[in-house]
């Protein structure tokens, strides 16, 4: 086990690299079960959570292979239907392999994912929306099983827009007989990206980035090949570290139309934010400002860089406030950075930020993903030495961060507990 010692208060400078999604290539991977051939996928991170998804393909019979930032999945065929719970419990998105093995294959059992650190996570939509496609969905010993001879095209209406649930639904009704509308579908730019991957194989699909995706069905697609969309994610956390410690850092790869209403709420903090060919530039102020957020789905402020903002707004000049909207139960970074002399109160869904001068640093420890990175930003902007501890989680989903920390000039490394 190992931990981030940082010793925090140097301001952040010259240009960071922002890796392949997380979020889009999980979709990808899977993607490639729909296809009898062998996909390539490239700038693919370095990160756990592929490392679970490229094991969950091997045990369906798809072996992969990785060279340099670009894996190669054979999914001529398949052995195994069966997503097993040591693997779905480490990653809940492994679900998404259910749309692609019931639309290949015609039955498909996935371990329920059940509860997770940042709340109960359901996944009710997606099997709703196979149901409306023909399946026979049971539920037996924490499995889910779906069964069908050939997908019917269906009008499929989301409750919330859900990103997994869209995401499952395009993969099966990509192969699906007939035409498909997903209704109050999610919006994100990841799923973009798969519409994208899925057209490029031969799928027919029209309206993907609106809450509205009409799909026709063909019989069989071609395989894939797609170098994957930046994380916007990282980029994000990259662009709040540089406002929080008052540095000029250029985000190599940072999109614009993928950040616009962070990028919104960063200037009304004071961030002076540039976008250039290569990506976008921040300089962070003097002072933050306090700003209220409300997460929402896409377009909306993303509940994944919540925490991160948080992180930020404890250092502001005032009071604000943050509403999360998407999950409940994702307040635990919360406590941690009371203990590094943030002043901030919880009611319900809201926390208000009193914002102090000074953070000051502590021993840590994360509880999520994006609790991490909130951490060590917090780390990055405090006096003094912070240590986070269970680093494990930021290890899913953010690439060498502590590297790329270094080569702003942080004063961070990664050491045995
Ligand atoms: C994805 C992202 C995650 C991000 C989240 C919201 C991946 C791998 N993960 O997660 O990083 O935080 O989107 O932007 O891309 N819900 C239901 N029933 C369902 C499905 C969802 O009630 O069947 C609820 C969830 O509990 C949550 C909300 O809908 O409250 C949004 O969840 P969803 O968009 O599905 O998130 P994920 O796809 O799990």
């Amino acid at each position: 086990m190992h931990k981030i010692v940082i010793k925090g208060g140097l301001p952040l400078n010259g240009e960071v690299q922002i890796s392949g999604a997380k979020n889009a290539v999980l979709p990808l991977l899977f993607a490639t079960l729909l296809s009898a051939g062998q996909s390539e996928i490239c700038n693919v991170p370095d990160l756990r959570d592929i490392d679970t998804a490229l094991s969950l393909l091997k045990i369906l019979g798809a072996p992969t292979a990785r060279a340099e930032d670009c894996c190669q999945v054979d999914a001529r065929t398949i052995q195994s239907v069966e997503a097993p719970y040591d693997l779905v419990r480490t990653m809940r998105a492994s679900v998404l392999v259910l749309g692609p093995l019931l639309a290949r294959c015609g039955h498909a059992r996935v371990s329920l994912p059940g509860g997770c650190a940042i709340g109960a996570r359901p996944i009710d939509q997606h099997l709703k929306g196979f149901e409306a496609l023909g399946a026979r969905i049971t539920l037996e010993h924490g499995y889910v099983e779906a069964r069908a001879e050939r997908l019917r095209g269906a009008h499929i209406i989301f409750d919330m827009p859900t990103v997994g649930g869209t995401e499952n639904l395009l993969m099966a009704t990509a192969l699906a007989e007939g035409e498909s509308i997903i209704e109050n579908a999610a919006r994100e730019p990841e799923i973009v990206q798969l519409a994208e991957a899925l057209i490029s194989m031969g799928a027919k699909i029209e309206g993907a980035g609106t809450a509205r995706i009409h799909i026709e069905g063909v019989s069989s697609l071609q395989p894939l090949k797609i170098s994957v969309m930046p994380d916007r994610i990282e980029a994000g956390t990259f662009m709040i570290a540089a406002a929080m410690t008052r540095g000029n850092v250029l985000v190599r790869g940072a999109r614009q139309r993928d950040q616009e209403a962070l990028l919104k709420k960063m200037t009304e903090a004071g961030a002076h934010i540039d976008a250039t060919q290569d990506g976008l530039r921040v300089i962070g102020p003097d002072r933050l400002m306090p700003v209220d957020i409300r997460t929402s789905a896409f377009p909306g402020f993303p509940t994944d860089m919540q925490a991160q903002f948080m992180a930020m707004m404890s250092l502001a000049d005032g009071t604000s406030r943050v509403s999360e909207n998407v999950f409940e139960n994702r307040f635990m970074h919360v406590c941690e950075l009371q203990r590094l002399g943030a002043d901030i109160s919880i009611d319900g869904h809201s926390a208000t930020i009193h914002g102090v001068k000074q953070l000051h640093g502590a021993p840590v420890m994360a509880t999520d993903l994006r609790a991490s990175a909130c951490l060590i930003l917090a780390g990055l902007a405090a006096e003094n030495t912070t240590e986070v501890s269970r680093i494990y989680h930021l290890d899913r989903g953010y690439e060498r961060i502590e590297a790329k920390l270094a080569k702003l000039g942080a004063c961070i490394a990664r050491v045995p507990e």
